[in-house]
């Protein structure tokens, strides 16, 4: 059975890739300090998969603790980086928090690979790397834009530092760009769980509709879209998660070439913010309290995936549809509310 690192196994993409991966029949082991996570993931995790993963609950800043745990492992097969901050509004505020933490944890665990061996690296990257594209739908060759945010750069140089690695280290490296992940597993067992107000839109959508904020805002309704609101392309995690685990089978089943692969993680559709509000209200059988505001700084026009890469090259196909998306991520909603103090007590024992 090929060992799996995960890093930020207990996050929200990072959970969900992990179910993914054992039920592919992988052995995974995850690194995350639960500095943005609580071990809740982890316990659904396993009621899924019947599987405990073992976290290492280690700051992959701190290159002696990251190392030991590849002491303590030394059959991992592949690595899958998913942790970092994400939270593009905080990276304005915090830009060296950001370029610390994103950074330093990717050259760490980069110099773990190297130093034992490690054959395959799965990049956790973002469709930020485009900017404002100004041609849609984006393609991997889509010129790269500067990044509107320190968060979005540090997507842009953790793309550059493994493409230079793997220059270097017979290590068979891909780089994901992922849309916009949203949704929970079926099971619900397994979601996103934001810290504070959620920045994003979904998770948005679902807080407003069960009450936890009172009103959301759509922000900006003047723009050159065919509503007026901005253009995105909305992904069902368990198809992002999916593409993790055919990605590995690509490198497991690649000769070790030096060539860095790029592909575009989306569901190829471009959806406006009122049609993803519209698409839950259908779902769900709520009326959503929302308020037309103003344009939010920083945020891209219209942004949607040319995924046929990916479909071709990973034998990827996109499951989940939109209405799949919201539904699942309103039942996740309802779900977490039963369990509100359950993650608190963890997340509180933990940070
Ligand atoms: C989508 C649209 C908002 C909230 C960012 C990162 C990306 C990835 C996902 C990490 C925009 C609008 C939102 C609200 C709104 N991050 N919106 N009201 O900005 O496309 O992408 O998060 O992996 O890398 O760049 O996602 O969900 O924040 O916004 O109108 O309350 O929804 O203005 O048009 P975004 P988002």
């Amino acid at each position: 059975m090929k060992k799996i690192l995960v890093t930020g196994g207990c996050g929200y993409i990072g959970a969900h890739t992990v179910v993914d991966l054992l039920e592919n029949g992988y052995e995974v082991i995850s690194i995350d300090d639960n500095s943005r996570s609580g071990t809740y993931l982890l316990d659904g995790i396993e009621k899924i998969t019947g599987t405990k993963i073992k976290n290492y609950n280690v700051d992959l800043k701190n290159f002696d603790e990251t190392r030991a745990v590849f002491q303590e492992n030394e059959d991992i097969q592949g690595i899958i980086h998913f942790a970092a901050y994400k939270a593009v509004g905080e990276s304005v505020a915090e830009p060296l928090m950001y370029y610390e933490n994103n950074l330093f944890s990717l050259v760490n665990i980069l110099k773990c690979a190297k130093e034992f061996n490690i054959p395959n690296f799965v990049f956790s990257s973002s469709c930020t790397v485009y900017g404002n594209p100004d041609k849609i739908p984006v393609t991997e060759s889509s010129p790269t834009k500067k990044a509107e945010s320190p968060y979005g750069a540090t997507k842009q140089m953790g793309e550059t530092i493994v493409e230079d690695f793997s220059k270097v280290q017979a290590c068979n490296t891909i780089l994901l760009r992922y849309f916009n992940p949203v949704g929970a597993h079926p099971s619900i067992h397994i979601g996103e769980l934001p810290l504070g107000r959620p920045q994003n839109l979904v998770p948005a959508i679902t807080q407003c509709a069960i009450g936890k904020i009172q009103e959301m805002t759509v922000h900006g309704t003047d723009y050159p879209t065919r509503d007026g609101s901005c253009i995105r392309d909305y992904i069902h995690v368990c198809d992002i998660a999916h593409a993790h685990t055919l990605a590995l089978e690509f490198l497991i089943n690649k000769k070790n070439e030096s060539a860095c692969e790029v592909f575009n993680l989306g569901s190829g559709n471009g959806v406006t913010v009122l049609e993803a509000i519209a698409a839950f209200e259908k779902v769900s059988g709520r009326k959503l309290n929302y308020r037309l505001g103003p344009r939010r700084p920083g945020d891209v026009v219209a942004i949607y995936a040319n995924n046929d890469l990916a479909k071709s090259a990973l034998n990827w196909d996109v499951k989940y549809d939109l209405d799949d998306m919201m539904r699942t991520a309103w039942e996740w909603e309802l779900k977490i509310k039963e369990d509100e103090e359950l993650i608190k007590a963890q997340n509180a024992v933990l940070n």
